[in-house]
């Protein structure tokens, strides 16, 4: 297992830096790191022709002008798609990025971690996630800078089979019983937990096991402060680069 932890600083940009640009976008992942973020997330699905594109929601419709699930549109329909007036019209003309054109950004800044979270959709979880590895193993220059995340069990396995050595991080919506367990069967490096779910015990188990802990998503100061009080790894913000000031 490479040693992502050391290259993952404590603050990443969530879908980019989602709440100064469009989430998901170059231009939220471009400006994201021109403010110093470091480790950025975002989330990636496939088309209806099997392109892997960075997008988070099922439907186009709340983030672009179109309507309907992605899984149901060509890469060619997609590609031409505004995914950024939705947000403010300064960023009209914004695309949905391929995988393609977030990897050749990450290899042009070889100081950028990414966590790349894969959604499936509708049991599409291991092409989906076929596509995936197989791009990042053959494109992306430093492995070592990469965390795979999912809630998804079986693109975690599938990532587990496809590339042991890759970093791999259980998401947690709710806490359950035998959480730590679980992620440590998938061979987990780490959990990534909505942040009102967090609690002391919750860190303390993680690291006993050697599991990094990650919250999602903390925008608030005093939020940030009370985690990284509790020793958590990291944590997932829409403004990363308001948090700078507030963390030390
Ligand atoms: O990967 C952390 C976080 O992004 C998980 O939730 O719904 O924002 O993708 P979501
Ligand atoms: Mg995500």
């Amino acid at each position: 297992m490479v040693d992502t932890k050391r290259y993952t600083p404590f603050i990443i940009g969530h879908r980019g830096a989602a709440a100064y640009a469009p989430e998901n976008t170059m231009a939220s992942i471009e400006l994201a790191y021109q403010l110093g973020v470091r480790c950025i997330e975002v989330d990636v699905m496939l088309t209806a022709d099997q392109h892997a594109v960075i997008f988070h929601d099922n439907t186009l419709n709340r983030c672009t002008t179109a309507q309907g699930a992605v899984s149901d549109k060509q890469w060619h329909t997609i590609k031409q798609l505004d995914a950024g007036s939705w947000f403010h019209p300064d960023f009209t003309g914004q695309g949905i990025p391929h995988l393609n054109d977030l990897v050749k950004f990450a290899n042009k800044h070889p100081d950028l971690t990414l966590n790349i979270e894969i959604k499936p959709r509708f049991k599409n979880s291991i092409s989906t996630t076929r596509i995936v590895i197989n791009y990042l193993k053959q494109h992306l220059i430093k492995p070592e800078r990469l965390i795979i995340s999912s809630f998804d069990v079986v693109a975690l396995k599938m990532a587990q089979f496809m590339w042991p050595s890759c970093y791999r991080a259980l998401n947690i919506e709710k806490r359950f019983y035998g959480w730590s367990v679980f992620a440590k069967s998938l061979g987990c490096s780490a959990v990534h937990i909505d942040h009102q779910q967090i609690t002391s015990a919750f860190i303390h188990t993680a690291h006993r096991l050697h599991l990094d802990v990650r919250a999602f998503t903390v925008n608030d100061p005093f939020r940030a402060r009370q985690l990284k009080a509790m020793q958590i790894d990291g944590i997932f913000s829409d403004c990363p680069a308001d948090l700078f000031q507030h963390i030390h």
